[in-house]
C-alpha cells in the first residue's frame, strides 16, 4: 500500500492571500456554505494582525486543512468574550506581546484521525515569542479533551457574540514541550512529515 505522507508548510500573510481560495473551500466543505462572511473577509482581517502564522498540510498536491492563529494586540478585545471573569484580572492584560490565540483550524472530513490537526497544533505553537497561546474551542467535540491531553487548561466559558453559542476558552504557557507522542494508538500510519516554510 501506498503511503501518502503529510506535508506541514509554515506560511505568513501572504501565504493567507496566495491560498485564499483553497482554503476557503476547506471552511465551506467543514462548516458549512459561508454566508455573511462568505467573501473570506475574516480570513484577510485575520492576516492583518501582528505575528499571524498560517499552517498547512497537504496531501500529495491537495490541501486537506489549515490552522492560523496571531499575536493579540495591546487594544484587542478577544477576552470580552470570557462570561466569568478569572480570579486574576491579570490574566486578561494584553500588552501586544504577551498572547498568541489561535482563530481556526480544520481537517477535511476524509483526512481526520490521522494525527494532522496534531500536527497543526505542535506546529502552529512551535517557536513563537509570546508568553502563552489561548484559543476558543467548542466542549462537545474530541479536540476538547485533545487540548487537555496536550496540556491546554480551561479559562471558562466563552462567547463570540452574546447569542452565540457557549464555547471554552483555554490556555498554554509558551514554549510547548515539542514533539509529544500521540496520545492513542495510531490506528493508522502516519509518516515524518516534510516541513517547509514560505
Ligand atoms: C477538530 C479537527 C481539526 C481534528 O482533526 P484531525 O486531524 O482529525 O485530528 P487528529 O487526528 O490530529 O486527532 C486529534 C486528537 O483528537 C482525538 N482523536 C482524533 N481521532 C480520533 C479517533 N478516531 N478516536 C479517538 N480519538 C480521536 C485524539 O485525542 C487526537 O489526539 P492525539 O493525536 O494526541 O492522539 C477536525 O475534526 C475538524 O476539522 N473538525 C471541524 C472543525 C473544528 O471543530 N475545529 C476545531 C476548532 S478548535
Amino acid at each position: 500500500m501506498t503511503d501518502h505522507l503529510p506535508t506541514i508548510t509554515v506560511h505568513g500573510p501572504e501565504g493567507a492571500h496566495a491560498l485564499r481560495e483553497p482554503l476557503l473551500a476547506i471552511r465551506a466543505e467543514v462548516k458549512g456554505p459561508l454566508s455573511a462572511n462568505g467573501d473570506g473577509a475574516w480570513l484577510t482581517r485575520a492576516a492583518t494582525h501582528p505575528g499571524f502564522r498560517l499552517v498547512t498540510v497537504h496531501v500529495d498536491a491537495e490541501l486537506v486543512g489549515y490552522a492560523f492563529g496571531y499575536t493579540l494586540k495591546r487594544s484587542s478585545r478577544f477576552w470580552d468574550g470570557l462570561l466569568t471573569p478569572p480570579e486574576d484580572p491579570g490574566l486578561l492584560v494584553e500588552d501586544g506581546r504577551r498572547t498568541f490565540v489561535g482563530g481556526d483550524m480544520m481537517v477535511l472530513p476524509h483526512h481526520r484521525g490521522r494525527g494532522y490537526s496534531h500536527l497543526l497544533h505542535d506546529t502552529m505553537a512551535h517557536s513563537r515569542p509570546e508568553q502563552r497561546a489561548a484559543l476558543v474551542v467548542d466542549p462537545d467535540i474530541a479536540q476538547h479533551a485533545a487540548y487537555r491531553a496536550w496540556g491546554w487548561t480551561t479559562l471558562g466559558e466563552y462567547r463570540f457574540t452574546p447569542d452565540s453559542p457557549t464555547y471554552l476558552a483555554m490556555l498554554h504557557d509558551l514554549p510547548l514541550t515539542p514533539a509529544r507522542p500521540r496520545s492513542r494508538p495510531p490506528g493508522r500510519r502516519i509518516g515524518e512529515p516534510a516541513t517547509n516554510t514560505t
